[in-house]
């Protein structure tokens, strides 16, 4: 039987956990689609500091299984809308829910805060996942185009 998936909010004492699995994604699985030196870029800025900057800037969330961090997610809520950022799964564990799991999440709490659109700055490797989750090209948060494709829904 598969082990339980608990999703729940990051704190502080999850930055090292949060970091370790992003930087796996970007080695393993972004470093298809990305030049390396951007990589080297992201994997900079996702260091254990940098988690935590955004753990106090955003409503960040931690997909658990068998008791270890093996995904997260983050809602972004600006005066321009509310974003799904930084979305990362453990490659290892890629293909078992997680990622639409943590997706549904943000899209209900996003929804239970009052937004009626997620924006998505969305990864070249992930944009596949979120057109299947409902998504389409949208006018988004204005990230560089070469890095970012901008995504949204309805919720
Ligand atoms: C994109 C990502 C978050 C998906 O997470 P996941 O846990 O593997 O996704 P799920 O298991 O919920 O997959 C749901 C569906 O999407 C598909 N899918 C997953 N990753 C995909 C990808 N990169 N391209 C195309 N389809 C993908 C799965 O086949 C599955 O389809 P199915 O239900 O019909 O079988 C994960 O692949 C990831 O971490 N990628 C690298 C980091 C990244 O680019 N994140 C997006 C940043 S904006």
């Amino acid at each position: 039987m598969a082990e339980d998936l608990i999703i729940r909010r990051a704190t502080d004492a999850d930055a090292e956990a949060i970091s370790a699995v992003i930087v796996r994604a970007l080695i393993e699985v972004n470093a298809a689609d990305y030049p390396i030196d951007a990589i080297a870029e992201f994997v900079a800025g996702a260091d254990p500091a940098g988690v935590r900057a955004r753990l106090a800037a955003r409503t960040v969330f931690v997909a658990e299984r068998g008791g270890e961090v093996v995904g997260t997610a983050g809602l972004e809520e600006t005066s321009s809308g509310a974003a799904l950022r930084s979305l990362y799964i453990r490659p290892d564990r890629h293909g078992e829910g997680i990622g639409s799991r943590l997706l549904e999440t943000v899209e209900r709490i996003a929804h239970a805060h009052g937004y009626r659109f997620l924006a998505v700055p969305s990864s070249i490797t992930g944009e596949t996942f979120y057109l299947a989750h409902g998504y389409a090209r949208a006018d988004g948060p204005g990230d560089d185009p070469h890095v970012t494709i901008p995504l949204g829904k309805r919720l």
